[in-house]
């Protein structure tokens, strides 16, 4: 049965003061993530909630497209105007990440997990994506999407062959579907909740909360970065959100943006 989300659903009985206070939808859209950078770019404020129900150019980390089926997931992005510098914004991605998982814990109880930088995965399943777009110049940032794709109610039939094997849903892994309003609003919640967490104490507590919740920090991983590709292990967070990688050769690099492979 086809339930669309309505933004007056959506804003109503939320734990926040900003975050979702203003919800513009979409039957169908490009990306959630274009729409609200033009939307940002003409001004709307912090904590805009632009959602889709359905996305025809749906875009992950890394050029990859998201697969966006209409009416079981949750596709949206969030306006931020944080007064930080440029060079934290990574920790943005990281902090929605905790929200996510966070969220998926409180609604499911599902073993929600964090794999660097943005996959939040259940059982090294992904079942949701952190994509966030920065305009900022060299000192400020003007503004930063943060766009979330979340696998809500997608049957396993419905995954693209490409992703079947490591792609999966909230209704897959929980064995019932999920109410995408309820899901919806606990991130929402939870987004603002960890947000505010960060600009009021800076990056030490979403460090904290992330490293509990990795899958990858403390694994041997392979990341390949800048055409480069380093092999080891993942021992932890920098404060700019970076994955710290001990090398085979005993050497500690910083990456701050690179595709993680778990080893074992
Ligand atoms: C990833 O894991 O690569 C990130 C996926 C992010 C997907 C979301 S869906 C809503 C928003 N709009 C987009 O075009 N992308 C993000």
């Amino acid at each position: 049965m086809v339930d669309p989300l309505e933004a007056d659903e959506i804003a109503s009985e939320l734990d926040t003061i900003t975050f979702g206070r203003h919800v513009i939808t979409y039957d169908t859209i490009g990306s959630t993530n274009s729409e609200a950078a033009a939307l940002a770019a003409q001004g709307a404020e912090e904590g805009t909630l632009v959602l889709a129900e359905t996305q025809t150019e749906g875009r992950g980390r890394l050029s990859r497209p998201w697969y966006s089926p209409p009416f079981v997931n949750l596709y949206f992005s969030v306006i931020l105007r944080p007064r930080i510098p440029p060079s934290q914004a990574s920790m943005l991605t990281l902090t929605a990440g905790v929200a996510l998982a966070e969220a998926i814990r409180q609604q499911t109880d599902l073993p929600a997990g964090l794999k660097w930088p943005n996959d939040v995965l259940i059982r090294s399943k992904k079942i949701g994506g952190i994509l966030a777009d920065l305009t900022a110049d060299r000192l400020k940032i003007k503004h930063l999407i943060l766009g979330i794709g979340l696998n809500v109610n997608l049957e396993a039939g419905l995954l693209p062959s490409e992703i079947s094997e490591t792609a999966s849903s909230l209704m897959i892994e929980f064995g019932r579907a999920v109410s995408r309003l309820e899901m919806l609003k606990t991130v929402v919640n939870q987004l603002e909740r960890w947000y505010t967490l960060f600009l009021n104490r800076g990056p030490g507590p979403i460090i904290e909360k992330y490293s509990g919740l990795s899958n990858t920090i403390g694994r041997k991983i392979r990341v390949t970065y800048q055409d480069r590709m380093l092999e080891g292990e993942a021992v932890g967070l920098a404060e700019n959100g970076g994955l710290v990688v001990r090398g085979r050769d005993g050497i500690t690099s910083t990456v701050l943006a690179g595709d993680v492979v778990h080893l074992r």
